[in-house]
């Protein structure tokens, strides 16, 4: 069994990952840390193998750092915070980080896809939408969509565009522009559940992962 603390446990996705934790074999949920439940971080890693984060841009590398410094591997979903302060508390421990920027299996092969488009079409711009409470902008997958296109030479023509408007979970669209045709390709998480299978698999993968400090889901797949 692993022992899993979720953190940010009373959130949007922390309570999708409690709930997905229940439901998958092998996987405990063994604590559940959030300041609207009275309970801290602190207090849980005493009891976990490996906690999941999903909370706010400000306090998850406090959090990665604490969970690191306990010899508990961290599984991170927050997005708009400093990965490379990240990295470095990993590189300083023994505990494995993983992040992703986004669990979906649809924007992970959206990225996949967008790089091999970008060889043959590489100008591009990026639309990211999502629901109106997300509190950082351009998301994390629309950062790490870029870095990657341009690292495959394609061209991300700036701003990244980001809308925020009640009735939306998390979407993002490609557009690739080429002499007279443009190429469009688009992801929909409609729903939080869309997350959870990633989420699953990264607590199972993390501690045989082969460096201190993953960034991807695509490295698990
Ligand atoms: N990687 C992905 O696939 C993915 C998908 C969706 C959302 N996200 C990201 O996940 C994060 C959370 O999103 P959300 O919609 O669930 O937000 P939310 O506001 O619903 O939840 C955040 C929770 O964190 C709690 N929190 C605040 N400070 C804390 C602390 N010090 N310790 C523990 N908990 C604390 C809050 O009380 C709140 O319950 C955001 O950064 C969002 O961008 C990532």
């Amino acid at each position: 069994m692993i022992r899993v603390g979720v953190s940010g446990a009373a959130g949007r996705m922390g309570e999708a990952v409690c709930e997905a934790v229940e439901e998958a074999d092998g996987l405990e949920l063994s604590g559940r840390a959030d300041p609207t439940l009275g309970t801290e971080l602190g207090e849980i890693l005493g009891g976990v193998d490996v906690v999941v984060d999903f909370t706010v841009p400000d306090v998850a590398l406090e959090n990665v750092r604490a969970c690191l410094a306990a010899g508990v591997h961290a599984v991170v979903g927050t997005t708009g915070f400093d990965l490379e302060a990240a990295r470095a508390a990993a590189e300083a421990s023994e505990a494995k980080l993983f992040v992703a920027p986004n669990f979906a299996i649809g924007a992970v092969l959206l990225m996949e896809v967008s790089q091999q488009i970008a060889r043959h079409m590489p100008e591009c711009e990026v639309i990211e939408l999502h629901h109106d409470k997300k509190l950082d902008a351009p998301s994390g997958t629309a950062k790490r969509t870029a870095e990657l296109i341009e690292a495959a030479g394609g061209n991300v023509h700036q701003p990244i565009h980001s809308v925020r408007l009640p009735g939306l979970v998390a979407h993002q669209e490609v557009i690739f522009g080429g002499v007279g045709q443009t190429l469009s390709i688009r992801h929909d998480s409609i729903d939080r559940r869309s997350f959870m299978p990633g989420v699953v698999l990264a607590v199972r993968k993390v501690a045989d992962l082969p460096d201190r400090f993953t960034v991807g889901l695509e490295k698990l797949l």
